[in-house]
């Protein structure tokens, strides 16, 4: 890459000069280097009540540019203490996820190249890097040569996809005819368990099939798509006229990251001849853990799977990987060439816009590129591996305390779990009151910004989920591990292995007034000056020791 000479001063109507960029580069990559060392030292959950942000920041846009200086100190002032940081070793909410150093590079990278990659001609570096790395993690999650992978911003937009490619494989000519006033055309329906993630519902709304033509199949009582009641629907619906064109299998629940019965569902797809999506946006990642390579058992028969590497492969949001093997299908959903992008080569390449919504698509491999280079694939199965490990360890400690319980399975590293103190019986009001408990006890760990936990309801019971997915987030040194009476007692005192005690004060201690904005504010500057003056940072996450 040649050095620049670049003028000191950037022309009027032009960017910044290269002096500038180089000199304010370094400076956020020093403050990026700060506040991975020091994010523990900040709330996880910003402590921010709604409209404090804006209330901070002019309603109008500012006429004259202002100095970089001015713009990053407002990052520290206003825009850090209203940040939830999702990369904090403590965020065990929802699905833990984290950005990773090569990945951040990606993105840097990806926004200097700025490529719009819709056709090969416009981003060829992009569309072979796409097709190269999917392939190594079809590899690395074992999935056979005729699964195609495309990416997408997230698994929303991929699940819907799948839903269009097989809308379109049932040959209804519902691409050039539409759905609506059509007698010839009946109800479609798509089916998936209850515990299916929300964005199959969205899916279907946005084609157009209507809430209706999603069939909610229950599940047992492990939280699996329950197979006898899918057939028996199916059959429901085609002696009703109705025409089944897709299921839906989940393997890592939201909830409670079960594992539907893949090889069985897709049994039941091919005697139907329906099309078989999975759900692997979380889970999916375990897979290239070899001893964990079984959750896909079944998915080589499937016809589309989709996979987050934005949720548990350390890629900065946003990255969703949908693997197709009908790759002719999706593109006869989505393709459309009008005479302003043909081009020479268009019948020997591929070209990214045939296979979906967007045109234009961001050159989002390159990260996953250098994400899988820089940690290996040995390297990323040993931070899943260890992730579920700790969570393993976390619901071991559950079941041994005579006051918790496990609410469902741990396949992988989610933990889900309730405050049972022993005196609370099972009735109706006292299952009320463990609610109440668990929730208070939920706000009152999020309240001290020490830790995130989400939760969900299972079987009408309200249950506190921990995730870990964090690269932050692990044991340093595992002989920690057998002084299970510290673990998180400084961060987390409510799973402090006494807890039989300590359920019913913490409820009621912790439910103390927040700090406001500026007082997050002081607190993230003397870091950031500490830091700047020692030029060192502290030990990396104690939290789980
Ligand atoms: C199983 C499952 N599927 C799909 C999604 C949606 O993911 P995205 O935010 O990428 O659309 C989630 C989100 O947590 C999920 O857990």
């Amino acid at each position: 890459m040649p050095d620049s000479d670049s003028p000191e001063k950037a022309p009027p109507t032009g960017d910044m000069s290269a002096a500038e960029f180089r000199r304010f580069g370094h400076e956020i990559v020093d403050w990026i280097a700060n506040y991975f060392e020091h994010i523990e030292d900040l709330p996880v959950l910003a402590q921010i009540e709604p409209g404090d942000l804006k209330a901070e920041l002019p309603a109008a846009p500012p006429g004259q540019g202002e100095s970089m200086e001015a713009i990053l100190s407002d990052v520290d002032r206003l825009i850090v203490p209203a940040l939830t940081h999702w990369s904090h070793p403590s965020f065990f909410a929802y699905f833990a996820t984290s950005t990773s150093a090569p990945g951040i590079f990606g993105e840097l990278l990806s926004a200097a190249f700025d490529v719009k990659s819709m056709l090969w001609r416009t981003s060829p570096a992009s569309t072979e890097l796409e097709e190269v790395v999917l392939d190594w993690l079809r590899q690395m999650i074992g999935l056979d040569p005729g699964m195609n992978g495309i990416i997408y911003d997230t698994a929303s937009v991929s699940s819907m996809h799948a839903i269009a490619a097989a809308r379109e494989g049932i040959e209804m000519r519902i691409r050039e005819e539409g759905m609506s006033g059509r007698k010839d055309l009946p109800l479609l329906r798509v089916y998936a368990s209850d515990q299916s993630h929300s964005s199959i519902d969205k899916g279907v709304i946005t084609l157009g099939l209507g809430q209706r033509a999603l069939r909610k199949i229950p599940s047992d009582s492990e939280f699996r798509m329950d197979v006898n009641a899918l057939r028996e629907a199916i059959d429901d619906d085609k002696r009703d006229g109705i025409l089944p064109f897709c299921v839906v299998a989940t393997v890592g629940t939201t909830s409670t990251s079960s594992i539907d019965p893949v090889p069985e569902i897709v049994e039941v797809c091919e005697e139907h001849t329906m099309w078989l999506h999975v759900d692997a946006a979380y889970a999916g990642s375990a897979a290239i853990v070899p001893e964990m390579r079984h959750i896909l058992d079944g998915c080589q028969r499937a016809d589309s799977l989709v996979l987050n590497p934005h949720k548990w492969l350390f890629t900065p949001f946003d990255l969703s990987v949908l693997y197709c093997r009908h790759m002719d299908l999706l593109s006869r959903a989505f393709s459309l060439v009008p005479e302003y992008l043909r081009t020479p080569e268009q019948a020997k390449v591929r070209s990214g816009s045939d296979y979906g919504i967007q045109l234009g698509r961001r050159f989002r491999a390159l990260k996953l590129w250098m994400i899988i280079r820089y940690f290996g694939h040995e390297g990323l199965a040993a931070r899943i591996r260890e992730h579920c490990r700790l969570a393993k360890l976390f619901a071991s400690w559950i079941e041994e305390s005579k006051d918790w319980e496990m609410m469902a399975p741990t396949p992988f590293a989610l933990v889900c779990f309730r405050a049972h103190p022993r005196a609370l019986t099972q009735t109706v009001a006292e299952g009320k009151r463990l609610d109440t408990l668990n929730e208070g006890i939920m706000h009152g760990v999020n309240a001290t910004g020490k830790a995130f936990l989400s939760h969900t309801k299972l079987n009408d019971k309200l249950t506190l989920r921990l995730s870990i997915g964090n690269i932050r987030t692990y044991a340093p040194r595992s002989d920690t591990c057998d002084k299970r009476g510290n673990y998180l007692t400084s961060n987390y005192s409510c799973f402090h292995r006494s807890t039989a005690r300590s359920v019913r004060t913490y409820y009621w201690e912790h439910g103390r007034p927040r700090p406001r904005l500026s007082a997050q504010r002081e607190l993230f500057k003397r870091k950031l000056r500490s830091s700047r003056v020692s030029g060192r940072g502290r030990p990396r996450s104690q939290l789980l020791t």
